[in-house]
C-alpha cells in the first residue's frame, strides 16, 4: 500500500528526506480522487519519469461555485487506494480541509486573462481556486515533474502561466486525454450519466470528428464549423445547453480560420452534469 498522509507536516518531513538524504526525484499527480484511466495515464507517466510518485486526493472547495457540485461530487478514498497500489504510487496526500485552509487563510492566486475566458466566463472564481490549490500543493510536495492533463486543457494552460511568471521550479508535463473505447473522455463527472446521457455524450467526442471531416473537405471558418458542431450536438436528447464551442489557437487565442494544431473547446450540460472537452486539429 502507497504510504497515505492527512498532514502537510508529516507529507513534508517524509518528502524531505527521500529527497535530501537519498537524492530521489519526485513526480507529483494532483487529483480530486475517484481515480480513471486519465489519472491512470498520469499516474503511469509519474512513475516512468522519476524515483517517487506522489499523488493527491482533494475536493478542492474554493474552485466549486455555490451552485455547481461540490457536495454531491463523488469520493471514495479506499477504492483510491487500491487504484495507486496497483499502479505502484508511494505516497498519497489526502488533507481534510483544514490543513489546506486554516482559519485566517488570505491570499489567492490570481492568473489574469487566461482565467477570465471560456470556463472562467461561466465559472467565475474557478482558476482563482485552481490555481490557489495547485501552488500550495507543489509548495508542499515540490516535486521536480507535476502531471495535468490535456483533458482539462484551459487549467493546463492556467497552471503554466503561474508556473512561468512565478518562477516555480517544477517542469509542468501535459499527458493527452484518455477516452473511453468509444470516444467519451474519462471523468470522474462520467458516473452522474444516465446510460442514455452517456449515449448523448458521446456527441461531444462525435461532433470533433464531424469538424475533422469538415476541415479535411476544405472548409477551414471558424463560425461554420462551430455552428455545425452545434446543430449536432444538440440534435440528440438530454442535450440541456452548450456553454460554449470555441476555436482557438493553442494559447486559447480565438481563430477566425482554422489550422493544424488548432484546439477546439467546448462545455456541454446533459442532463444535470456539465461536460467539458477539447480536441486538437490534426488536419
Ligand atoms: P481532477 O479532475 O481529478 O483531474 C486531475 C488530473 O487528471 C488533471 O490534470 C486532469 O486534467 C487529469 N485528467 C482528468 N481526466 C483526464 C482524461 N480523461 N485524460 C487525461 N487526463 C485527465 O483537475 C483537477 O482534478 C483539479 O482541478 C486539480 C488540478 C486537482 C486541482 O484541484
Amino acid at each position: 500500500m502507497p504510504l497515505l498522509f492527512r498532514k502537510v507536516r508529516d507529507l513534508r518531513n517524509h518528502l524531505r528526506s527521500l529527497r535530501c538524504d537519498r537524492g530521489l526525484s519526485v513526480g507529483f499527480v494532483p487529483t480530486m480522487g475517484y481515480l480513471h484511466e486519465g489519472h491512470k495515464a498520469l499516474i503511469r507517466r509519474s512513475r516512468v519519469q522519476n524515483d517517487v510518485t506522489v499523488v493527491s486526493i482533494y475536493v478542492n472547495p474554493t474552485q466549486f461555485g455555490p451552485s455547481e457540485d461540490y457536495d454531491r461530487y463523488p469520493r471514495d478514498l479506499e477504492r483510491d487506494m487500491a487504484v495507486c497500489e496497483e499502479l505502484g504510487v508511494d505516497v498519497v496526500f489526502a488533507p481534510p480541509d483544514e490543513e489546506i485552509y486554516p482559519i485566517g487563510f488570505q491570499t489567492e492566486v490570481y492568473v489574469k486573462g487566461i482565467s477570465d475566458i471560456l470556463e472562467g466566463r461561466f465559472r467565475p472564481g474557478h482558476f482563482k481556486g485552481v490555481a490557489t490549490v495547485v501552488l500550495k500543493l507543489l509548495n508542499i510536495v515540490q516535486p521536480d515533474r507535476a502531471y495535468f492533463g490535456e483533458k482539462d486543457y484551459q487549467q493546463l494552460k492556467v497552471i503554466q502561466t503561474m508556473v512561468r511568471d512565478l518562477l516555480l521550479p517544477v517542469e509542468i508535463v501535459p499527458v493527452e486525454t484518455v477516452r473511453e473505447p468509444d470516444g467519451l473522455a474519462c471523468s470522474s463527472r462520467n458516473v452522474y450519466l444516465s446510460e442514455e446521457e452517456r449515449e448523448s455524450a458521446l456527441s461531444l467526442y462525435r461532433s470533433f470528428l464531424l469538424a475533422e471531416d469538415l476541415i479535411k473537405g476544405g472548409e477551414r471558418r471558424a463560425e461554420v464549423i462551430k455552428r455545425k458542431m452545434e446543430e449536432f450536438i444538440l440534435s440528440h436528447p438530454h442535450v440541456r445547453k452548450i456553454d460554449y464551442v470555441e476555436i482557438t489557437d493553442p494559447d486559447l487565442k480565438p481563430k477566425d480560420k482554422v489550422e493544424k494544431g488548432d484546439r477546439i473547446l467546448l462545455a456541454v450540460w446533459v442532463g444535470n452534469t456539465r461536460l467539458i472537452d477539447n480536441w486538437k486539429v490534426s488536419v
